[in-house]
């Protein structure tokens, strides 16, 4: 089977890079992860990526000028690999045009609410101050703006009464775990 290449960009604690990594090792993912590039040096993720022999760069941000600078690192770094995937999974960034010029249409983000609603940070944590009665994962491409870009997939996740916030957002992650990986599959296959 002719495996597709994807590069994983986080920052934290990469339960959806390990979501993914398994769904890879489980043959439940046809794709072979190249590269972890990570901007935060103790980020939980680094140890995530050790476990399953995953490759890291460690873009970390203090040591760049700028952001063109560092995505123009990251661009020239990845030149030697034929991606057809970026996928950012809690990545902590936004975006700049010299990472999305460099892969038009190839870069993909999750975000814990049905977008558009409940953009930015602790969007779970804004959903349910809020108090809608459903919210959710939406998986989407990246553009300019944050948490924008098309709609690729989005599942519901109903808010039930009297749950907490800390058993939402266990549910909302695992939905996540579950979408990401049928979101990867469907548009490595389109
Ligand atoms: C997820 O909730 C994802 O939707 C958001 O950042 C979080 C990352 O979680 N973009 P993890 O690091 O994969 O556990």
């Amino acid at each position: 089977m002719d495996l597709k290449n994807i590069i994983i960009f986080a920052s934290g604690n990469g339960s959806n890079f390990e979501a993914i990594a398994q769904a890879t090792i489980d043959n439940n993912l046809n794709v072979r992860i190249i590269e972890l590039i990570c901007d935060n040096p103790t980020a939980y993720v680094i140890q995530r990526a050790k476990k399953f022999n995953i490759p890291i760069l460690i873009v970390d941000k203090n040591q760049f000028l700028n952001k063109k600078n560092r995505e123009e690192f990251i661009v020239q770094y990845l030149k030697k690999y034929e991606i057809d995937l970026i996928v950012l999974a809690g990545y902590m960034q936004i975006i700049g045009d010299t990472l999305l010029n460099a892969y038009p249409n190839k870069i993909i983000n999750i975000h814990p609410s049905l977008l558009p609603a409940f953009k930015g940070k602790d969007a779970i944590q804004q959903a349910y101050n809020y108090g809608v009665k459903f919210t959710g994962v939406s998986t989407h491409f990246v553009d300019r703006m944050v948490d924008s870009g098309k709609i690729i997939h989005q599942a519901i996740v109903p808010i039930e009464k009297d749950i907490s916030l800390s058993e939402l957002e266990t549910r909302i992650h695992s939905v996540e775990h579950r979408l990401y990986i049928e979101t990867i599959k469907f548009v490595l296959s389109n």
